[in-house]
């Protein structure tokens, strides 16, 4: 057994005053924590995603990890029961009135025993033909469907690629249940994890399937949007805010997920912007780090004062003009991504470098 290394935390007095708390000893974060008469002193790194135990909470005895809520015992630190994890526990003595604390006499800590989420796994293409999703982020009443023009001209952009002999994907984001960013990024750049810590936590959260697509199924996808006061859906940032975590994984460990892949947009307003939209669309793409084919986008808007809706579902079935140019967008995508392919692993180094601006 090592020597003991005893450093003081303070004044016993002072330190119950607190039920948790972080110290730092040598370096060392440690969950400090006073309960029903004793103290405990464990880890304060959580064995998840480095979370700081002793910013977290005390729960039955357990510390609560204030990023994503992994709990360990306060004294031995070993994981809620079931589970395997153990941070390591030191141990602590009074002496005239101060608490101190062992470093040499910590524990070994177990790892996280939660087996890695699937989609955790490295990106990589997998052989076979070219591959495209199709995301339609239209909202709409799940028991009475109706006609939406961002969807239609998504179909045909789909049937389009599908005859060139790409596999298709069509993705009705409306149809999956998936809760909104919970914003763990503001609690630290770290505790918004990839995968998304909510996707971690919540299986049944249904966004899996979309990150599924994007990160590691498809080489292109495109995104449908209706226009909504002037933005993209509201679906869509519901969306795209559950992304950070793909993004903020080049800001964390420079780990780029998306690589080789392109996205093309097609947006459909009753009044205008488009291009506003499209704009969007395309910064927050190229963030997560698609690449675009030369005229990235179809719009389709009958102007500012069209506000016979009816005219304007039946001028986008019946506009041969607009469902060839869809036709084209989804061509120009797949020579992107064939070249890409072609390419195979691209450029050596494509780390985007500097951090983001939200
Ligand atoms: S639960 Fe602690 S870092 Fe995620």
């Amino acid at each position: 057994m090592a020597n003991p290394e005893w450093h003081r935390l303070g004044p016993v007095a002072a330190l119950k005053q607190k039920p948790l708390q972080a110290v730092t000893v040598e370096g060392v974060p440690i969950a400090l924590s006073w309960d029903q008469g004793r103290f405990g002193a464990i880890s304060g790194r959580c064995l998840h995603a480095g979370g700081p135990l002793g910013q977290g909470t005390l729960r039955d005895g357990y510390v609560v990890c204030p990023w994503h809520g992994w709990t360990y015992q306060r004294e031995t630190g070993e994981g809620e029961p079931g589970s395997t994890d153990v941070v390591p526990r030191y141990l602590l003595k009074e002496e005239g009135g101060d608490l101190f604390i062992d470093l040499a006499s910590a524990t070994h800590p177990r790892p996280a025993s939660h087996s890695p989420h699937p989609l955790a796994r490295d990106p990589k293409r997998a052989d076979g033909p070219l591959r495209v999703v199709g995301i339609s982020t239209t909202v709409m009443d799940r028991g009475a469907p109706r006609y939406s023009t961002s969807e239609d001209l998504l179909r045909v952009a789909l049937e389009a690629a599908a005859a060139e002999g790409a596999e298709t994907q069509f993705i009705t984001l409306n149809n999956l249940k998936f809760r909104a960013c919970e914003g763990y990024y503001s609690k630290s750049a770290n505790a918004c994890t990839w995968p998304c810590s909510i996707t971690q936590m919540d299986d049944k959260d249904e966004l899996t399937t979309v990150y599924e697509a994007l990160v590691h199924w498809a080489d292109v996808v495109l995104i449908a949007t209706p226009i909504r006061w002037g933005n993209a859906s509201s679906l869509y940032f519901k969306m795209i805010e559950r992304m950070n975590c793909i993004q903020n994984q080049i800001t964390t460990h420079d780990h780029v997920l998306i690589r080789n892949k392109v996205a093309g947009f097609i947006i459909t307003g009753g009044q205008d912007n488009v291009q506003s939209v499209a704009g969007e669309m395309m910064m927050f793409f190229g963030e997560l780090g698609f690449t675009f084919p030369q005229f990235p986008f179809v719009g389709h808007s009958r102007g500012w004062s069209a506000e016979d809706m009816e005219n304007n579902m039946a001028a986008v079935k019946a506009d041969q003009e607009l469902r060839q140019g869809t036709r084209a967008l989804a061509l120009r995508c797949l020579e992107q991504a064939r070249r890409l392919v072609a390419a195979g692993a691209g450029p050596a180094r494509t780390e985007r470098g500097g951090r983001k601006a939200n």
